[in-house]
């Protein structure tokens, strides 16, 4: 041990050695202090011990009032558009059937995909304050309300919302249509890519343009078109299955490839109309019941079903889809095609140039005057839809038969879809 009172040398040796050995720090002060400090130790002891427990208490329960209790509410305002509703007059006050409904799924739909992220735990509600029009696009502008603690930065906190909000209608591939749209008929997925489109002088569709679109295989090859007007029904023709008409042979895929298809769906029953006629094409018309549900998807969903009474007017555009062939005797495709068409009258249709007479009122012709574009073989059974004002798609004719393909004058021939509608209810109950 080092003497208290020691030379200022002797000090700073033992200054050194402090500095390895800090429990001798009183030590090294002058004789005075030193004895002074000796008598108080159990006090300073005990006081500094009392201090620092104090101050311990202080920062744990600071830090779990922070962390635990800080919480306060935060609001964030957002607009988010809502895909495959067109703004009616109807939205504009909140009273409404329509506004309710609409802001009901809307609200549902923002609390299922908060609760499904990383700010589950901070989610508390939302609400939409106001519908309103963009264009052809509805808008909903929508407030919600988050709890955040204060250590949570605001900016980082508003970045996370933004983009959980902005993943939401397009999620995971398939599963990206809101709730909204999955209740709705007719709705396509994508923005619409129509180019100049020319089946036969068609062109490739993309996935989710025409999701209603059915291809009815037998023994795994693709040999006829069909529509998906439930999840449960498809609408195709009769003569797909004329020699064909076991059921268990057949299988439906969805999606635009027939090699790579997005679902495989086994057939439980095929309805052929009872007045199908294979010599004047009459009644050219089946429906094909699933074994199981499909999956509704942004790539998989119904097409509407004109009312019976609905006009189809000469002129309008229309398009047909299907794989078949791309000239008259050729093979079928594996990727999904489109053509523009044009509504023919029947009159103009039954010209003694065209068809002289064999369209019947059940039957709707659709082509171009020049020819060139027309559904061809393998495309029958598939649907000839238009756009209503609402943009919801409706089947107004399913590819039947005509005179080769795209011949000019030899226009497609469908089955008039309006003409079998309280049929089609008869039998299914759609
Ligand atoms: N019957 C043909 C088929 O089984 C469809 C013919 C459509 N022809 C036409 N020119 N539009 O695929």
């Amino acid at each position: 041990m080092v003497s208290p009172a020691g030379t200022s040398r002797q000090r700073e040796q033992v200054a050194i050695a402090t500095a390895r050995k800090p429990e001798e720090k009183a030590d090294i002060r002058p004789a005075r202090v030193a004895s002074a400090s000796r008598s108080l130790n159990p006090y300073v002891v005990f006081f500094v011990v009392v201090a620092v427990v104090a101050i311990l208490a202080v920062i744990i329960g600071l830090l779990v009032y922070f962390l635990a209790f800080d919480q306060k509410s935060s609001f964030y305002q957002s607009s988010i558009q809502i895909l495959g509703v067109r703004y009616s007059n109807e939205f504009s006050s909140p009273a409404t059937e329509k506004y309710r409904t609409l802001s009901g799924n809307i609200e549902s739909m923002i609390t299922r995909t908060f609760k499904e992220s990383d700010l589950k735990n901070q989610f508390i509600k939302s609400h939409v304050v106001k519908l309103r029009q963009s264009g052809n696009d509805l808008i909903a502008d929508i407030v919600m309300k988050f709890t955040f603690t204060r250590r949570n930065n605001e900016a980082s906190m508003k970045r996370r919302i933004e983009s959980i909000l902005h993943q939401m209608p397009n999620t995971s591939e398939d599963f990206g249509m809101t709730p909204i749209q999955l209740t709705q008929c007719g709705v396509r997925s994508g923005l619409i890519t129509l180019s100049g489109d020319r089946i036969m002088g068609g062109s490739k569709a993309e996935e989710g343009d025409w999701p209603w679109q059915v291809s009815l295989q037998w023994s795994n090859s693709h040999r006829c078109g069909g529509a998906l007007i439930s999840n449960r029904w498809i609408l195709s023709a009769a003569h797909c299955f004329r020699s064909y008409s076991e059921p268990r042979q057949w299988i439906a895929t969805f999606g635009t490839s027939t090699t790579s298809p997005r679902q495989r769906v086994g057939v439980m029953r095929i309805l052929i109309h009872n007045n199908y006629n294979p010599e004047t094409h009459e009644n050219d018309i089946a429906l094909v019941q699933l074994d199981r549900e499909v999956t509704y998807t942004r790539y998989i969903h119904r097409v509407c079903l004109p009312e019976a009474n609905q006009a189809i007017s000469p002129g309008s555009t229309a398009y047909v889809t299907g794989w078949g062939s791309q000239s008259y005797s050729g093979s079928t495709v594996s990727e999904l095609k489109q053509a523009q068409v044009n509504i023919i009258s029947n009159n103009i249709c039954n010209a003694p140039a065209g068809y002289n007479g064999a369209v019947l009122p059940g039957m709707l012709c659709a082509g171009v005057p020049q020819g060139g574009v027309d559904a061809c073989q393998g495309d029958s059974g598939g649907p000839l839809v238009q756009e209503d004002s609402r943009q919801h798609w409706f089947i107004v004719g399913i590819v039947s038969w005509g005179y080769q393909c795209g011949l000019p004058d030899k226009p497609g021939v469908y089955t008039r879809v309006t003409a079998y509608r309280d049929w089609i209810t008869r039998q299914t109950g759609i």
